[in-house]
């Protein structure tokens, strides 16, 4: 990683009390977080907000299984990466981006291992079953939109995610302008993404991307719809 790793912002929902006033005066606390690379014990926390953001909102009898999506989902973005970046605010992994080449024929497969041992139990077990039949539709969409996209497009970003307590921080465009800048610096000045309405897929047009190609999918008054977007 190289340029500078230190975000700092000031946190809106945070206050320090004055002692002489405490319910009368609140001051804003400055906060700060950083970027730095992955490692192993990022992982319970990383997987704690993936399970948090898309996740089952599941019964306790499947809680454990359903702790495994969050560690396989990661596994398997880590997998075809080759840039991993974590941002560590508080002492704890709080934001995960995770981008490399398009069609990367290798992937990594320690990681890929590991996701494929977490996901296992998930496929045999009921709950999961609906959620599995809208994983397929999913890659098959962005399959074909893959194929679709110019071949100018070299590079591809797979995952950017912060905790929902550290979100509106500054800490989503921090880890985005790393990932564009290793992009850049190994030769992929055009990438894309895929995402849907299930994310928040409007942060991308707040930082100029554009969406190339749209699918609905599903019916009812709000469709999932599942996009590609690309820098530019
Ligand atoms: C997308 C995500 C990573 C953004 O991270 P973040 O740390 O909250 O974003 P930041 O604080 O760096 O940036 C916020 C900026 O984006 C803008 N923004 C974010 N969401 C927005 C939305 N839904 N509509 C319009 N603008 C939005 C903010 O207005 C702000 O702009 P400003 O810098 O001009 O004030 C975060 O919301 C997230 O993890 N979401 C869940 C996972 C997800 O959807 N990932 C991406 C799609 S796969």
């Amino acid at each position: 990683m190289s340029g500078n790793n230190r975000g700092t912002a000031v946190l809106k929902t945070g206050y320090a009390f004055n002692r002489a006033f405490p319910l009368l005066t609140r001051k804003k606390v400055e906060t700060s977080f950083e970027l730095r690379n992955f490692k192993k014990s990022d992982e319970t926390a990383l997987a704690a907000v993936i399970n948090e953001t898309w996740g089952l909102k599941s019964s306790p009898k499947n809680a454990e299984l359903a702790l495994r999506f969050g560690y396989a989902y990661l596994y398997y973005n880590l997998a075809y990466s080759s840039f991993r970046v974590v941002a560590e605010y508080n002492g704890f992994a709080s934001g995960i981006v995770c981008a490399g080449r398009r069609n990367e024929k290798l992937p990594n497969l320690g990681y890929l291992a590991k996701a494929i041992s977490y996901a296992l139990p998930l496929f045999f077990c009921r709950e999961f079953r609906s959620q599995i039949a809208a994983w397929k539709k999913f890659f098959k969409v962005t399959a074909a939109n893959e194929a679709n996209m110019a071949k100018e497009y070299k590079g591809r970003l797979y995952l950017l995610l912060t905790n929902p307590s550290c979100r509106g921080i500054g800490m989503g465009k921090k880890m985005l302008s790393s990932a564009e800048e290793y992009f850049i610096l190994n030769g992929m000045d055009r990438f894309y993404l895929h995402t849907d309405t299930e994310c928040n897929f409007r942060f991308y047009d707040s930082v100029g991307y554009k969406k190339v190609f749209g699918s609905v999918v599903g019916s009812g008054p709000n469709p999932w719809e599942i996009y590609l977007y690309a820098n530019k």
